[in-house]
């Protein structure tokens, strides 16, 4: 592994584990044959709001979005924002192009699924599409339930890692938000170490000593939180302003 130095991103590995699970079902398979190429984020180049949604407004990014829940729920609430994913598990981005896709039937009788247009796909590691986003350019960045890797020697290969929160604190306007949520003990502690050696770039946003154990108002409930949930486990939830 390259060792990291402190303002240079490309000095930052790649992180993730497995990509590819169970078979896809033949209408995922179409959704990533025919939607993913008319919804995924340019290979190259800089990746702007007037590049890929036609005009500025607020960009999100969600780093590891597993099937989407999260994602899709806050495009689907934010209509005038632009909201970009990357996960490199094929059975996760099939899963949320389900969502981007929403269901042309149950919206012609009134059902609640209409397509979502303002979502971008980046089908492989947040960190390479996060490099090309200009500096100060989100308003939002999202790491839900990051893997573990819960032994001490592979503290390195997790994304809440001084490389990666240089460069979510790189990419996000002042005033913007780092929103982070785990089940992991382990991670928590990991977590808020990390964090706290980022004090010059973020404020968290307690409002009090509660604030970590409730989920906040518009932060949808992602797959992997709703099974750790199932597990009788604890889920904490963290908003940190960009200063
Ligand atoms: C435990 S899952 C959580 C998924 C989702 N955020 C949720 O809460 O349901 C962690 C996800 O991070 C993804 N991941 C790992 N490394 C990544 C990377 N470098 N870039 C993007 N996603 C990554 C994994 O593929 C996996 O889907």
């Amino acid at each position: 592994m390259t060792a990291y130095k402190p303002g240079d991103p490309t000095t930052i590995n790649r992180l993730y584990g497995r990509a590819k699970g169970k078979p896809l079902r033949a209408g995922q398979q179409d959704l990533v044959d025919n939607l993913l190429p008319q919804i995924a984020v340019p290979a190259d180049g800089e990746i702007t709001a007037e590049r890929l949604f036609g005009y500025d407004r607020p960009l999100h990014f969600e780093i590891g979005f597993g099937g989407g829940e999260h994602m899709a729920g806050r495009a689907d609430m934010l209509p005038d924002h632009g909201f970009i994913g990357a996960e490199p598990f094929v059975n996760g981005v099939a899963q949320a192009l389900v969502h981007v896709a929403g269901d042309r039937h149950l919206a012609k009788e009134g059902g609640e699924r209409l397509p979502l247009g303002n979502v971008r796909i980046h089908h492989g590691d947040a960190l390479e599409v996060l490099r090309r986003i200009p500096d100060g350019a989100l308003s939002f960045a999202y790491l839900l339930h990051p893997d573990p890797w819960p032994k001490a020697r592979h503290a390195k290969r997790r994304m809440m890692n001084d490389g990666p929160v240089d460069l979510i604190a790189a990419k996000l306007k002042p005033g913007g938000e780092f929103r982070f949520g785990t089940d992991h003990p382990i991670y928590l502690a990991h977590a808020l170490m990390v964090m706290r050696r980022h004090r010059h770039q973020f404020e968290w946003q307690a409002k009090d000593a509660q604030d970590f154990l409730v989920r906040p108002g518009g932060w949808p409930e992602t797959r992997y939180e709703a099974k750790a949930r199932a597990q009788g486990h604890e889920v904490w939830y963290f908003r940190w302003r960009r200063k």
